[in-house]
């Protein structure tokens, strides 16, 4: 299922703001390099929205879980101020080989640490308190819960978790598999979620903003 009309989203395209050389290079390389794999990353609009929520929120340090070939950990970089941090968890030393080298390139590799571990297991050894500006959820559907009973606690109060395909093709209305009645589960639980104000917004695979009450 289109989210969005195809005539509707190369519109939204057109009129948001562009990527830049960095990001462009990393979609060739990742589409050419990995074919297969490449549809899991997110495109531009995705992108520019997170660097705005980051600059929006004024955010110094952020998590990502999910970070693949390094998309979504440049464009959270970027919004981050000199002295901010990004965390990067992934179980891929392939992928995140590529995010590396962009990361580089993009002259955001001082701010962001990569731990290659399963990302509960990282989450759960970050300091306890509510410390957290920003974080960014975009790896195992299944593993999405987890997260985010590990993130909404280390959330400082105004903190922004930003959550990807939470419409998961628009499964959600009729979930067939385990991806889509997670990701349906955890709709339900996030609007219930007292400790959240929830938006989801039908940007490219559904994008769920929960910001901490
Ligand atoms: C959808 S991709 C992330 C795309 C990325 N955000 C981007 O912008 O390109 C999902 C990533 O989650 C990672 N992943 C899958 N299961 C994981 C787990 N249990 N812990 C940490 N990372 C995991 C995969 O290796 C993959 O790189």
């Amino acid at each position: 299922m289109d989210i969005v009309a195809p005539a509707i989203n190369d519109y939204l395209l057109a009129h948001s703001e562009p990527a830049d050389e960095v990001l462009r290079d990393l979609a060739e390389e990742t589409h050419r390099e990995l074919a297969g794999a490449a549809g899991m990353q997110i495109t531009q609009d995705e992108g520019e929205l997170l660097t705005m929520l980051v600059r929006l929120t004024g955010a110094r340090q952020a998590v990502e879980v999910g970070t693949f070939t390094g998309y979504s950990s440049i464009c959270i970089a970027r919004g981050l101020p000199d002295d901010g941090q990004l965390l990067c968890c992934d179980v891929s030393e392939d992928y995140t080989a590529i995010a590396r080298r962009y990361w580089e390139r993009a002259g955001v590799s001082d701010r962001i640490e990569l731990r290659i571990a399963p990302a509960v297991e990282t989450l759960r050894s970050l300091p306890a308190e509510p410390y957290l500006d920003f974080a960014f959820v975009d790896a195992d559907k299944p593993g999405y819960a987890s997260y985010v009973e590990e993130i909404v606690p280390r959330l400082r109060p105004g903190g922004l978790m930003v959550l990807d395909n939470m419409l998961w093709s628009g499964e959600v209305l009729d979930p067939q598999d385990d991806n889509g009645r997670a990701v349906a589960a955890l709709n339900e639980a996030l609007v219930a979620d007292d400790r959240l104000e929830v938006v989801l917004l039908p940007v490219r695979d559904g994008v769920s903003l929960a910001r901490k009450r």
